[in-house]
């Protein structure tokens, strides 16, 4: 591992430093096999000029505190691992691993189909028990995956005279499962309840008789904030409205009991929807939603699309979920919130000290660091894959043009090594960019 900068990168490429993705993605054209020719050529520019940070693979685990990963051209990162989702470090909890085996011996790899054809085990009631009771609200049902879970429920739910608002910044699952809905889309201003409130006056003053499901995320991760969900809540009873709060980063790693911002701002069991993912903290993939209303869960379960037209969560999943469950409730999970709390709050304060933008208000897993303009982004991710740290870029379209950043995620393993290493790569090869980019 080192810090120091090999400044052999060619970035003479004018377009592969700067050009933004999404003027690729519509195109026209007769011939579907040869119109995203330009696209591919503009992609492998990128990839021979060290500025393209995806599609690299994990040599190790991926969620260990340090890994190696491998991009498709060969450049080989070996360092601290900022780039795996498993903020409690449960990946390799023996509780977790035992789980996974012993459903494996008992239920094999695979379920019968949809739940809705057999699909479930005892192991997936035993977790929607467990999760209705950290979530205190009645009724759950599980998916196969987070982002199902967010499309399908809104998906399902909503219909075309009812309405949608959405925080500007929503996960892509949820704008394309108010998109498939078919109801009227609107967007409000990033965590501003008073644009709520406006946007919620207008469509009831001329439409009292159908929904309107408001929609947030717990924690944002791109830019580690949190909407102030009380109050937002009020606003929705007030208008007659209902609430959906995604709380994929922040359920199991934030609040005194694992129970995400929902018990951050004292509402846990009083939102009407609330969906997640097990991706980020709880070892495994999979989503969930959890709701007062047993019509509504029942009829999600019929007609939400991935939850009905697709394989349920396997039994290794389930139990993997169930057992980190059962952690993230504990003392130890307790523990294990404070720590990675603790490597968050490092994260931030070296790399703040250092001169860098740290991004957001809230201390949760996810450091985002911004940089902003593309090809600084672009060439400070090349960088860093030479220099020894695994952290990903992310750029347009998951954030706003020149709005790049790295989406730094803390696991509760790190050490002080590694964080210093991380700050140390970070500062040199951002401040080098920032010469070298133009
Ligand atoms: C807010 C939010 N919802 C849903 C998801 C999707 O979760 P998964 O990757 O487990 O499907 C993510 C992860 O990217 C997310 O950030």
């Amino acid at each position: 591992m080192t810090t120091t900068v090999p400044g052999h990168l060619d970035t003479r490429r004018t377009d592969a430093r700067k050009k933004d993705i999404m003027r690729f993605r519509t195109v026209s054209g007769p011939d579907l096999t040869t119109r995203n020719d330009a696209y591919l050529a503009w992609q492998r520019d990128r990839e021979q000029s060290d500025l393209w940070p995806y599609f690299r693979r994990y040599e190790t685990s991926a969620l260990t505190p340090r890994a190696t990963v491998v991009s498709d051209t060969g450049v080989i990162t070996r360092g601290p691992n900022f780039g795996g989702q498993d903020y409690l470090s449960l990946t390799r909890h023996p509780a977790v691993l035992e789980a996974a085996h012993q459903a494996l011996r008992d239920y094999g790899p695979l379920t019968a189909g949809s739940p809705a054809l057999g699909g479930a085990t005892p192991l997936s009631k035993a977790l929607e028990a467990g999760l209705a009771e950290a979530l205190r609200t009645e009724h759950v049902m599980l998916f196969p995956t987070g982002w199902a879970s967010g499309f399908g429920t809104i998906r399902a739910l909503m219909h075309r005279r009812d309405h949608i608002l959405l925080d500007k910044l929503s996960h892509d699952s949820l704008r394309q499962g108010a998109a498939a809905s078919g109801a009227t889309v609107e967007f409000f201003r990033h965590l501003d309840n008073d644009a709520v409130r406006r946007h919620l006056t207008g469509i009831r003053a001329t439409d009292t008789k159908n929904a309107v499901l408001v929609v947030t995320e717990g924690v944002f991760s791109m830019d580690s904030d949190t909407p102030q969900l009380a109050e937002l809540l009020s606003i929705c009873r007030e208008f007659g409205a209902q609430l959906m709060v995604d709380v994929a980063h922040d359920f199991g790693a934030m609040g005194e009991h694992g129970g995400g911002q929902p018990e951050v701002h004292g509402i846990l069991g009083q939102v009407d929807f609330v969906v997640g993912a097990f991706s980020k903290t709880f070892a495994t993939t999979g989503g969930f939603l959890a709701t007062p209303s047993a019509s509504a869960r029942e009829f999600v379960r019929m007609f939400g699309g991935p939850q009905t037209f697709s394989s349920a969560i396997t039994p290794v999943q389930t139990a993997v979920a169930l057992a980190a469950l059962g952690v993230v409730t504990s003392l130890e999970g307790a523990d294990r919130r404070a720590a990675v709390r603790s490597v968050a709050t490092r994260l931030r304060e070296g790399l703040t000290a250092r001169g860098l933008e740290v991004m957001g208000d809230v201390v949760c897993p996810v450091v985002p660091v911004l940089i902003g303009d593309t090809p600084t982004g672009r060439t400070a991710s090349g960088l860093i894959a030479r220099a020894g740290l695994v952290a990903h870029l992310v750029e347009q379209p998951a954030v706003a043009s020149d709005a790049s950043r790295f989406r730094m995620q803390a696991m509760a393993d790190h050490t002080d090594e590694d964080i210093a290493t991380a700050i140390g790569i970070l500062d040199t090869c951002i401040r080098e960019a920032r010469l070298t980019a133009h």
